[in-house]
């Protein structure tokens, strides 16, 4: 008999499990740690989404809808997203969460062979899809200040080059693009004929200037946005994903043979949500990242985030993020050793998620370890 990983295919094999997996694993067996590792908010989904969910599963809102979403949300964000870019957005169309967005993205422009680029440090999953389509990642160095350094960036575009990942806010670092950056990444876009896929994900949580999206520069973008971060919806799975007809319509057609359609009564839920001001919770973050900064900066050298809810500071003394990390275990504190996310292992990621109590016992432990 053949042993059972002999009939794993060589597309799973390929693909190792997320570090932050590993570290979840290692939380449950922990006692009430001070939990740095989850990203996603500690604040609940607003009451009138949740009551606009409960309304719609009561009123039948429980079947199938059209593989696109329905009207009303696509609708909706489509004339949202058209005014902020200032043109219109193209086709939209509602994903299961930004993960569904990004995997049917892949999947509709990547063919075997083919390249996509990205700042390193980069969300993980973007590495996985692409190895998963048979293409290639490659993760430019932004190190020390995470910033958009085109000259890196155009040196990395080969001819296989098809497509510009832009995440802004980014985790893990917090760094938000600025303008001129913005329009050197969207000139490099023009330049090469490349695919500008923006994971706008984190845009709600923006505690300086907003600026706007690329998208509102280069039709050929694909902009992903969706509800996890910003309503604390993170097990609705609602996203979605705005761009060029011909683009998005493969993408539909692809999303008809694996996700089928976004949760149906979490759709007409997030209709609800579109009016739902969350400036009170992102102001509540905004102080956080003034606590966890203050404190990690006197011990640390990290960079001042100024979006998401991340922070990715640089471990002291020659020590590896993932020696560090287990430090920080041993006194119950949980982070993210940063070549999760990175070809270096020279950095931590802390999501600030969580309570000022914990905030500030956790940045303490922290502070205590770095000497
Ligand atoms: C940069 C980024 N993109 C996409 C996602 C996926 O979010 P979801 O699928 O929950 O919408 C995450 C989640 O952590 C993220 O950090």
């Amino acid at each position: 008999m053949r042993d059972l990983n002999d009939f794993v295919s060589q597309r799973a094999h390929a693909v190792d499990a997320s570090g932050i997996r590993k570290v979840f694993d290692l939380a449950a067996k922990l006692k009430d740690p001070i939990n740095f590792s989850i990203g996603q908010p500690d604040f609940d989904v607003p009451d009138a989404c949740k009551d606009a969910a409960i309304d719609a599963i009561r009123r039948g809102h429980n079947r199938y809808t059209q593989t696109q979403g329905i009207a009303a949300l696509r609708e909706r964000v489509h004339k949202d997203l058209s005014a902020e870019l200032g043109r219109d957005c193209g086709d939209v169309f509602i994903t299961s969460g930004v993960s569904g967005g990004l995997f049917l993205a892949v999947l509709a422009l990547i063919n075997p062979g083919d390249e996509a680029i990205c700042l390193d440090p980069y969300f993980v999953m973007y590495k996985h899809l692409l190895t998963m389509a048979g293409g290639k990642l490659t993760a430019v160095d932004s190190y020390p200040d995470f910033r958009f350094h085109a000259d890196r960036v155009e040196k990395a575009i080969t001819p296989r080059t098809k497509m510009l990942i832009l995440n802004s806010p980014c985790n893990p670092s917090g760094v938000v693009m600025t303008s001129e950056e913005i329009d050197a990444a969207v000139a490099l876009a023009k330049k090469h004929d490349l695919i500008l896929l923006s994971d706008e994900i984190y845009e709600e949580f923006t505690y300086e200037k907003r600026l706007p999206s690329p998208a509102s520069m280069y039709e050929r973008s694909l902009v992903l946005r969706g509800y996890s971060k910003s309503h604390a919806m993170t097990g609705w799975r609602l996203g979605y994903a705005a761009g060029p007809t011909q683009i998005i319509q493969q993408m539909v057609k692809l999303q008809q043979y694996t996700f089928v359609c976004a949760p149906a009564p979490l759709q007409v839920a997030a209709v609800t949500a579109e009016d739902c001001s969350m400036t009170d919770c992102v102001e509540t973050y905004h102080r956080k990242r003034d606590l966890v900064f203050g404190k990690l900066a006197r011990k640390f050298e990290v960079v001042k985030p100024q979006g998401a809810f991340y922070i990715f500071p640089k471990v002291p003394n020659g020590m590896t993020a993932g020696e560090f990390c287990t430090k920080a275990v041993e006194r119950n504190v949980l982070i993210i050793p940063g070549n999760v996310f990175s070809a270096f292992d020279t950095h931590f990621r802390i999501s600030y998620a969580t309570t000022d109590e914990k905030l500030a016992r956790g940045c303490d432990i922290l502070c205590e370890l770095a000497g």
